[in-house]
């Protein structure tokens, strides 16, 4: 684990939250798997919150079903897998990360698959210049993520698994089957310490996704991390944080924005389920994916802009930018979506009138 300055913009998960991660060291008396830093019961308190025994308060990191997080951390202590699975901006990266934190104290294992990652990037790669030098040896080698995470014997994360291809996928058949790396370059083997495994996260929605091959399926369980089941969990999740990236980010206090965030989030999931929330009126569903990280992000930027250049408070004219921005992906079918969303539901809701007037001036 390496040090980090106060300046740093996004500490990992392990440091921001170093103090949560002591108290529930000193609290945990349950059992701890091998290599593991705390008990699977800690792990999950981690993650949902809540408060111990000596009075200390635990965030939640993720706000939904205890269960889901129950079956992830219980597959972690197996010798299979995890595969985190849904629609983009289901925290699916956010839970690995803190999944990481709290199992192993490091959650900066990790390889991000993009099209271009190669079977290197999984396994090793070698340092060209020792390498001509010198010829194969161990000081030559430069060791993947994987291959660190296996021999500390720690929690490894794989971004966007179906990114890569599936001959590059098919790389970690072995490591995860066998749980060793082998390195026939140096006719040796890596075998992986106790406390090694795997997350790995894949969305279902992006276009150039790859399929998972089925014998690397078999060698993970599956959680599939649903949207938020109700307009008040989404509200939850987006104002809390909404206030810790306000934080982070030195925003000027700006007053609870409770009433926008509450549109912002009630326009999205109208607008994703094409359905008003009162089921009476249908709608077009716009192309982009509106997800609660969007949510996040155009409530984030509406206080930015408030901050600085508003009176202090969040208006609607702060976030109609962001909630147009969001909605028109594919300027063709999602303006006359957001058109008929905004001509047949907007201007009908009394409240909504100030909202549906910014909206209005941003054509103008
Ligand atoms: N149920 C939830 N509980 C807590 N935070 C959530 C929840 N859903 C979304 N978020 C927040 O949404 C943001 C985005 O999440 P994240 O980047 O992990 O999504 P993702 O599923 O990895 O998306 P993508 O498929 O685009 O990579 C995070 O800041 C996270 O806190
Ligand atoms: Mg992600």
């Amino acid at each position: 684990m390496s040090e980090t300055s106060p300046d740093v913009l996004r500490p990992h998960a392990e440091l921001h939250y170093a103090d949560e991660l002591a108290a529930l060291d000193r609290l945990d008396d349950r059992d701890r798997p091998p290599g593991w830093k705390l008990s699977p019961w800690a792990v999950v308190r981690y993650l949902i919150g809540g408060e111990l025994s000596d009075g200390t308060v635990i965030s939640p990191k993720y706000v939904g079903k205890q269960r889901l997080i129950e079956i992830a951390v219980a597959t972690l202590a197996t010798d299979r897998a995890l595969l985190l699975l849904g629609v983009p901006g289901t925290a699916k990266t956010w839970v690995s990360e803190h999944l990481a934190a709290a199992i192993s104290g490091d959650s900066t294992l990790l390889v991000q698959g993009t099209a271009g990652t190669t079977e290197e990037t999984l396994r090793y790669g070698w340092n060209y210049a020792r390498l001509l030098a010198e010829g194969p040896s161990e000081a030559a080698l430069v060791p993947s993520p994987i291959h660190r995470g296996m021999s500390r014997g720690t929690i490894v994360r794989v971004e966007e698994l179906t990114r890569m291809p599936p001959e590059v996928q098919d790389a970690l058949v072995t490591v995860l089957s066998e749980k060793v790396l082998p390195i026939p370059e140096l006719d040796s083997e890596l075998s992986a310490v106790r406390g090694f495994n795997l997350i790995a996260t894949a969305n279902d929605r992006d276009r150039g996704v790859n399929d998972i091959s089925s014998a690397l399926r078999r060698r993970f369980n599956t959680v599939v991390l649903p949207l938020p089941a109700t307009v008040e969990e989404e509200i939850a999740i987006v104002s809390r944080r909404v206030s810790e990236l306000g934080a982070t980010l030195a925003l000027p206090d700006v007053p609870a924005a409770a009433d926008e965030i509450r549109r912002v989030v009630t326009i999205f999931r109208e607008l994703r389920n094409g359905v008003t929330a009162d089921e009476r009126t249908s709608l077009k569903v716009p192309t982009g994916t509106l997800s609660t990280a969007e949510a996040i992000s155009v409530v984030t930027n509406g206080l930015a802009l408030a901050a600085h250049f508003g009176d202090g408070e969040l208006a609607p004219t702060d976030v109609a930018s962001g909630i147009v921005g969001a909605v028109v992906s594919d300027p063709i079918h999602d303006t006359v979506a957001w058109r008929e969303y905004l001509e047949g539901v907007v201007s009908e809701r009394p409240d909504w009138a100030d909202f549906y007037d910014a909206c209005r001036e941003l054509d103008a």
